[in-house]
């Protein structure tokens, strides 16, 4: 058959900083390679952890060779196989994982980052989940998370935050949550216990844990280790915003084994996300081309559940602005 190049729009960089660095520019792509398939992205995830790599605040990344590309989760449609690919075909849906690179429109990436989409996990959900969900997954995991446990998560009506309460509660642990009180509601409908944050919070969470608190996630990254001491969390059952920063790092390593790692937890998440064990809740879908916009709102510290970006939006006018919700509560 014969290939037609494909006019990739991708978000690039050619220095360090805010998400005005981003520019958007058309590359051809050329064909996939052998276990590679070339997919059409419709939705890609907004990270906190892009955003530091963007701002040049992670080592791991200083050596990328420039002009730099931008995101890591997505969600598509296969459109053309390279030779050897069996398990997927043209027009699979899949949801993928790539160190960097997904804030375009088309990306060349090998089947072994590559989950099928269930059908009933929407294309919404499916773009904003690698980063999010297996941070999350491999958090409760580490920590053995199940039914005997009290557990605190800290910026619980978040991204990472959200998808852990849930997989917290639907493994049997007595969830708390820590949020602004515009959250309550959300997290009472996921079944977790809301406690405001500030001022007072060991006091809050005490009067509310029933009993030891056996496990904290600090997702925020302000007074955890100290607020685990005042809780009396046991040693190796703490989590800091720092330990976060280790897990987003290994699961966008680019290695055969890290990849392979980080598939089989999106492999997972897909299945969870099917039984229902999490619902990932979608406060922003931007259209691609408003990539500065949606960093800018994400950067608020605000956005409920994820904010993503959609290559096809139906209309500017159908999509949800993580800063419209923001900005509609008191
Ligand atoms: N250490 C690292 O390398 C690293 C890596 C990634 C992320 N992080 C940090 O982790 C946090 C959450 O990540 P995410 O991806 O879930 O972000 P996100 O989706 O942007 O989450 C924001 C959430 O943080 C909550 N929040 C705001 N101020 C808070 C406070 N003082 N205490 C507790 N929660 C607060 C907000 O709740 P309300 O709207 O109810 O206030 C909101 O639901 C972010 O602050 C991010 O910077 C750190």
């Amino acid at each position: 058959m014969v290939f037609t190049p494909v006019q990739a729009v991708a978000f690039e960089y050619d220095s360090c900083g805010e998400p005005a660095v981003l520019e958007r520019r058309t590359r051809p792509l050329s064909p996939p390679g052998p276990h590679e398939v070339l997919v059409e992205i419709l939705t890609t995830g907004v990270n906190h952890m892009d955003a530091l790599i963007r701002r040049g605040d992670e080592r791991e990344w200083d050596a990328d060779a420039w002009p730099r590309a931008s995101g890591s989760d997505f969600a598509g449609i296969v459109r053309l196989c390279g030779p050897g690919v069996t398990a997927f075909r043209p027009g699979s849906a899949v949801i993928g994982h790539v160190r960097t690179g997904a804030h375009a429109t088309h990306l060349i990436v090998s089947v072994s980052a590559l989950v099928p989409k269930p059908k009933s996990v929407s294309w919404e959900v499916a773009g904003g989940m690698y980063l999010a969900g297996a941070t999350a997954l491999t958090t409760l995991e580490e920590l053995r998370i199940g039914r005997d446990d009290t557990i605190v998560v800290s910026a619980a009506a978040g991204g990472v935050g959200s998808i852990e309460v849930q997989l917290a509660k639907h493994w049997g642990a007595r969830v708390i949550g820590t949020c602004g009180e515009r959250n309550f509601d959300y997290l009472r409908q996921l079944g977790i216990i809301p406690v405001r944050y500030g001022e007072g919070i060991v006091e809050r969470i005490q009067h509310v844990s029933h009993g030891p608190v056996t496990a904290f996630i600090d997702n925020f990254g302000k007074d955890g280790q100290g607020i685990a001491e005042a809780l009396a969390v046991p040693p190796g059952r703490y989590r800091s915003s720092a330990d976060r920063r280790d897990v987003e790092a290994a699961l966008l390593r680019d290695d055969p084994e890290s990849v392979r790692r980080g598939t089989a937890q999106l492999q997972r998440l897909a299945q969870l996300a099917e039984q229902g064990a999490f619902r990932l809740l979608v406060s922003g879908l931007y259209p691609l081309e408003d990539i500065v916009e949606a960093y800018e709102d994400l950067d608020r510290m605000h956005s409920r559940g994820k904010i993503l970006l959609a290559t096809n939006p139906v209309s500017t006018f159908r999509v949800t602005r993580a800063r419209d919700v923001h900005e509609a509560m008191p």
